[in-house]
C-alpha cells in the first residue's frame, strides 16, 4: 500500500484509498467509526458503532439489541468518565439478564400473568419473571440482531437500528416494523434517543432504554449519594411480583417523595411495604407533565463526587426508577469491573406497567397503520 505514496501516482493512492475504505474500520459516508463485538456463540458477528460529537461525548452502540454500552461524558474537571455499566462484548450481553444498556421491547417492564386482552382477543406470553411476563419475554428485543445504518448530519453523529418482529413473535400481535435512533447533537452534551414503529395489526408496545447509570463512572461504587429529583408527584405501587395494584399514589410525606433532590440512599430502607416489595426502589413514577410540553423534565441526578449531572427529559409519561437492588458483586462487567449491589441506578422513561390490563392508565395500543413516536433526551452537564 505504501508504494503508491511513495511512487506518488495517482493509481496507488486511490487504491490505498479503496483498500482503507472497504477495510470496515470506518464508514465512507460520514465517517462513523465501528468496529467488530464478538460472535454470539451461533457465530453471528456483532458491530459496535462510536458517535462522537465536538463537546467531547462519545457513546457506543452495538446492533446486538440495540444496546448503549458506552457513555463517556465528562466530569466537573474535564475528565472524560464512562457512566454506564455493560459488557466488553456481546457475548456478556447474550449470555446476561440484566438489561444493561438495551433496548427493552415488544413491551418493557411487566404484563401481569403473562396475559393481556386486545379487540377481545386474548393474548399468551411467556412468564420470565414467576407468573409475569417482563421486559418483551423470553427473547425479547435485546437479544435480537437489528439492522445499523449511520444516519448522521451536519445536525450530529446518529445511529438508526431497524428491527423487524415479527406478527405472534414472544405471544404479540402484528409485525411491528421498529426503529431506534441514538443521537448526538453537534452543539449539545446530550444523548437523544428516539423510537418510531407501526405495525400491521393492532398491538401493544413499551419500548425503553435500560441503561444502569454511575455518574461516579462504572463500577466506581453505590449510587447511594447520587442525589435524584423526579418530577412526579405520584407513583404506581405494587403487589409483591410488582404488578401495579392500579392505584396512583401521593409520594408526599412517604420515601418516595423525590420532588425535590433526594440521596438515594437517604430513605432506601425505610419500613415501607412499597420498599420490602421493591427490594429497594423498583417502581414507576407518574410524570407531571403539562399536557401543552411533549417532552417533559423526567428526572435528574447529581453525583456530588464527580460532580457529574444528568437530566433526562421525555415523552414518556413515566419512568420507572431501579436501583441496582439485584446486582450482587457477582457481575465482571467492562474492563473487568464487578459490579456490586446498587453500584448503579435505572430510569427507564416508559408507559405504566401492565398497562394492556389497566384501561384507566394511558394507552400502549398501537393501531394497524398509526404512528408509534416516542423521545428520550439524556443531558450531561457538571455542578461544582
Ligand atoms: C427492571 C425491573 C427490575 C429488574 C430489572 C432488570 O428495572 O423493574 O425488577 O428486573 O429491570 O434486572
Amino acid at each position: 500500500m505504501m508504494t503508491g505514496f511513495r511512487s506518488g501516482t495517482y493509481a496507488g493512492l486511490v487504491l490505498c484509498m479503496t483498500l482503507w475504505m472497504s477495510s470496515g474500520k470506518a464508514e465512507a459516508k460520514s465517517g462513523m467509526q465501528h468496529k467488530n463485538f464478538g460472535k454470539t456463540h451461533d457465530g453471528q458477528s456483532a458491530e459496535l458503532y462510536i458517535l462522537t460529537n465536538k463537546n467531547g461525548m462519545q457513546a457506543e452502540v452495538t446492533n446486538y439489541g440495540a444496546t448503549l454500552v458506552a457513555l463517556r461524558v465528562p466530569d466537573r474537571d474535564g475528565k472524560l468518565g464512562d457512566v454506564i455499566l455493560g459488557y466488553d462484548n456481546v457475548a456478556g450481553y447474550e449470555g446476561g439478564t440484566a438489561y444493561f444498556g438495551a433496548t427493552v421491547g415488544r413491551y418493557a417492564n411487566r404484563i401481569a400473568h403473562a396475559k393481556f386482552t386486545l379487540d377481545g382477543k386474548a393474548y399468551t406470553l411467556a412468564k420470565n419473571d414467576g407468573e409475569n411476563t417482563l421486559h418483551g419475554g423470553a427473547t425479547g428485543f435485546n437479544k435480537r440482531f437489528w439492522t445499523a445504518e449511520d444516519v448522521s448530519s451536519d445536525a450530529g453523529a446518529a445511529l438508526q437500528l431497524t428491527y423487524l418482529s415479527k406478527d405472534g413473535e414472544e405471544g404479540y400481535p402484528g409485525n411491528l416494523n421498529i426503529t431506534v435512533t441514538y443521537s448526538l447533537p453537534a452543539d449539545r452534551k446530550e444523548l437523544r434517543i428516539e423510537y418510531r414503529a407501526t405495525t400491521d395489526k393492532d398491538t401493544v408496545i413499551n419500548v425503553s432504554n435500560h441503561a444502569y447509570y454511575n455518574l461516579a463512572g462504572q463500577g466506581n461504587g453505590d449510587i447511594l449519594k447520587h442525589e435524584l429529583t423526579l418530577y412526579a408527584s405520584r407513583f404506581t405501587p405494587v403487589d409483591q411480583t410488582l404488578i401495579p395494584t392500579g392505584e396512583l399514589r401521593e409520594v408526599k410525606g412517604t420515601a418516595f417523595d423525590f420532588t425535590k433532590p433526594a440521596a438515594i440512599g437517604a430513605r432506601i430502607d425505610h419500613d415501607d411495604q412499597q420498599l420490602k416489595y421493591g427490594k429497594g426502589y423498583d417502581h414507576n413514577w407518574v410524570l407531571d407533565h403539562k399536557a401543552k410540553d411533549p417532552l417533559a423534565p423526567a428526572a435528574e441526578a447529581y453525583d456530588p463526587q464527580s460532580g457529574r449531572v444528568l437530566e433526562i427529559s421525555t415523552t414518556e409519561p413515566g419512568v420507572q426508577f431501579y436501583s441496582g437492588n439485584f446486582l450482587d458483586g457477582s457481575i465482571h462487567g467492562k474492563e473487568g469491573k464487578v459490579y456490586g449491589h446498587r453500584f448503579a441506578f435505572c430510569l427507564e422513561t416508559q408507559h405504566f406497567p401492565d398497562s394492556p390490563n389497566h384501561p384507566d392508565f394511558p394507552t400502549t395500543v398501537l393501531k394497524a397503520g398509526q404512528h408509534f413516536h416516542s423521545v428520550s433526551v439524556y443531558r450531561f452537564s457538571t455542578r461544582k
